[in-house]
C-alpha cells in the first residue's frame, strides 16, 4: 500500500517523517536506515538530530546504508556522498561512523563494489526503513529512467538533466561526475518500509507519475507502487498534480486508530 500524506510545507513534512523514524528507533535501537542525499531530507535529518538529543535516544548501534555515490570523485571531495552523509547525517545524529555504509565509487573496485554492497545490506539483516528523495526525472537513488525494476546496486550513467540539477552543489556542471554507483530499484524494494519525500512545484510532475502513473522503468519512482509499505510525504506544491488528492487527504484524516494500524 502507498500512503500519501500531504502537508502544508517542507518543515511539517520533516516533522511527520521524523516521527515515523523516531518511533522505529525507540522500538529498535539496532534499526537499519537507508539514507538519501540531496537537499530534500536535510530538514528531516536536522529534526531527527534535535529529537535524538531531546529524547536522549541511544543511536550508537543504528546502522546506515546510503543509496548512492558518485564514481571517481575522491572521498575527501566535499560533494562525495560519503562526505555529505558524514556531514548531514552521521555527525548531527551521532551515529557510529563505522556502521554507516556508502557504496564505493572508487575506480579500482567498481566491478565488485555493487555485489559487496548488496552483501553488506544482507549481512545487516536488510534495510528497515529507506528514506527516498525524488529526482525531477523520476529517479530514486540514482536509478535513472530505464533502470530495471529489479536492479541491484551497480554502476549507472547520470542523465544530463540530473547533472544539471546537481550542478548547484559543484563549482560548475562539468565538475559533476557522469557516473555513479547506486542501490538498484530491486534493492530499494527489498527495504521493509519506504519513506519518500518531495517538495516544491518542480517535483509535482514526478510525484504524480510516481504515485498515479503506470509502473514503468521509464519513471523509476513508480516502482514504489510495488512496495507493500510505502509512505509518501509531500508539501502542497509537490502534491499539486495528484488527481486523487482529495481522497488521500480524506483517507489520512480518517486513518484508523485500531492497534494493527500504524
Ligand atoms: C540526487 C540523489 C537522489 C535525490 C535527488 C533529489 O540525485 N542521488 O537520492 O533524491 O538528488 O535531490 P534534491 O533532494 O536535492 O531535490
Amino acid at each position: 500500500m502507498t500512503e500519501i500524506i500531504v502537508v502544508h510545507d517542507a518543515e511539517r513534512a520533516a516533522a511527520a517523517a521524523a516521527e515515523i523514524i523516531i518511533t522505529l528507533l525507540r522500538r529498535d535501537p539496532e534499526a537499519v536506515l537507508g539514507l538519501a542525499t540531496g537537499s530534500t531530507p536535510l530538514a528531516l535529518y536536522a529534526e531527527l538530530a534535535a529529537r535524538i538529543t531531546t529524547e536522549r535516544l541511544d543511536v550508537s548501534r543504528v546502522i546506515g546504508f546510503a543509496l548512492d555515490e558518485y564514481v571517481g570523485l575522491p572521498q575527501e571531495h566535499p560533494q562525495s556522498y560519503r562526505n555529505v552523509i558524514t556531514r548531514s547525517v552521521v555527525q548531527p545524529l551521532g551515529l557510529t561512523p563505522a556502521l554507516v555504509h556508502v557504496p564505493d565509487g572508487g575506480l579500482d573496485s567498481l566491478d565488485v563494489a555493487g555485489h559487496a554492497y548488496e552483501q553488506a545490506i544482507l549481512a545487516a539483516g536488510g534495510v528497515d526503513l529507506q528514506i527516498l528523495g525524488l529526482g525531477t526525472d523520476g529517479h530514486i537513488g540514482f536509478n535513472e529512467p530505464g533502470s530495471s525494476l529489479n536492479s541491484a546496486t551497480r554502476l549507472k550513467t547520470l542523465t544530463p538533466q540530473t547533472r544539471k540539477d546537481n550542478a548547484r552543489f559543484f563549482q560548475s556542471e562539468s565538475e559533476v561526475p557522469i557516473h555513479c554507483i547506486t542501490q538498484g530499484l530491486g534493492t530499494i524494494l527489498r527495504a521493509r518500509r519506504l519513506l519518500l519525500l518531495a517538495f516544491g512545484e518542480s517535483k509535482a510532475r514526478a510525484v504524480a507519475a510516481a504515485v498515479e502513473g503506470p509502473v514503468t522503468a521509464s519513471h523509476p519512482a513508480s516502482a514504489i507502487q510495488l512496495h507493500p509499505d510505502a509512505t509518501v510525504i509531500v508539501d502542497e506544491a509537490a502534491a499539486a498534480r495528484l488527481q486523487n488528492l482529495a481522497y488521500y487527504q480524506y483517507a489520512y484524516n480518517n486513518k484508523p486508530q485500531w492497534p494493527s494500524s500504524r
